[in-house]
C-alpha cells in the first residue's frame, strides 16, 4: 500500500481496493497538497472532531460517497447531515473490507465548531489503529504523552506511526520521541506541525533523535511504501 502525507494530520492510504483518507483538512491547510472538490475517496476515517480533522470530511463523503468511520457521535452528526457513517468508540475495532479498524485512547479534547460559532459534541478523541492484510498503521492523533502508548506498541506491530509534534495542541518533540520508543513503530512519520505559527517544529531535528524507529518527515505530497 502506499501511504501519502497531505499536511497538518491528513493521510492517504491507496491499496489495491481502496483509497483511504484519514483527518482530510484541506480548506484552510497552508501545507495541503490536495483539491477538495477533486480528491478520491472510498473511507474517511477520522480521529477526533476538530474541524482541524474533520477537515473537508462532510463535504467528499457528499460529492464521493464515501463512509465515514468515526467516534460514535460524531459519526451519528455525519448521518444527520445525510452522510454514509460507521460509528465506533475506543477500544472497539471492526473488520471492514477495506481493513480492521481500531479506535484508541488519545488526552486531548473534541468538538466540531459550526461556521456560527456553535459548538457540537462529537465524543472523545482517538487514535486509530488501521491493519490492512499484514500491515499496520497507527494514526496516533492529537493527543498528550500517556504511558499506555507503551502498551499499544507492546500489543500491536507497527509498521509505521504518525506521532504528533507540533506542540501547544498536542505533545511536542520530547514527549513525541518518547512516545515513539513506547509505540516502537518500524517507522515514524511526525505530523501536526508547521500549519500554524503556534505549532512550528523542525521534523528533520525530531526524526535525526528517533532512536527505535526509521523516522520520515515527509512533505506533503510525499508517500512511503508499506
Ligand atoms: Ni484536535
Ligand atoms: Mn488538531
Amino acid at each position: 500500500m502506499k501511504i501519502t502525507y497531505h499536511g497538518h494530520s491528513a493521510i492517504s492510504i491507496e491499496t489495491d481496493t481502496h483509497r483511504i483518507l484519514m483527518d482530510p483538512f484541506i480548506t484552510g491547510n497552508s501545507l495541503s497538497d490536495l483539491d477538495p472538490n477533486t480528491v478520491e475517496a472510498d473511507v474517511i476515517l477520522l480521529t477526533h472532531g476538530h474541524n482541524d480533522h474533520v477537515g473537508d470530511a462532510f463535504a467528499i463523503a457528499e460529492r464521493t460517497g464515501a463512509q465515514i468511520v468515526a467516534i460514535n457521535e460524531l459519526a451519528v452528526y455525519a448521518t444527520q447531515k445525510g452522510l454514509q457513517a460507521h460509528g465506533m468508540n475506543i477500544g472497539g475495532a471492526f473488520d471492514f473490507d477495506f481493513g480492521r479498524v481500531k479506535f484508541t485512547q488519545a488526552f486531548h479534547s473534541s468538538s466540531y465548531e459550526e461556521e456560527d460559532g456553535t459548538f457540537i459534541y462529537t465524543g472523545m478523541p482517538a487514535g486509530i489503529i488501521l491493519t490492512i492484510g499484514d500491515k499496520t498503521v497507527y494514526h496516533v492523533g492529537d493527543t498528550a504523552l500517556f504511558s499506555d502508548l507503551k502498551l499499544i506498541g507492546e500489543r500491536n506491530d507497527i509498521d509505521v506511526a504518525f506521532v504528533p509534534i507540533g506542540d501547544n495542541f498536542t505533545m511536542g518533540p520530547e514527549d513525541a520521541l518518547l512516545a515513539a520508543e513506547w509505540i516502537n513503530a518500524k517507522k515514524v512519520v511526525p505530523v501536526h506541525y508547521n500549519t500554524f505559527p503556534v505549532i512550528e517544529q523542525d521534523p528533520d531535528a525530531f526524526v535525526a533523535k528517533l532512536t527505535n524507529s526509521e523516522g520520515f518527515a515527509l512533505k506533503a505530497g510525499e508517500s512511503i511504501t508499506l
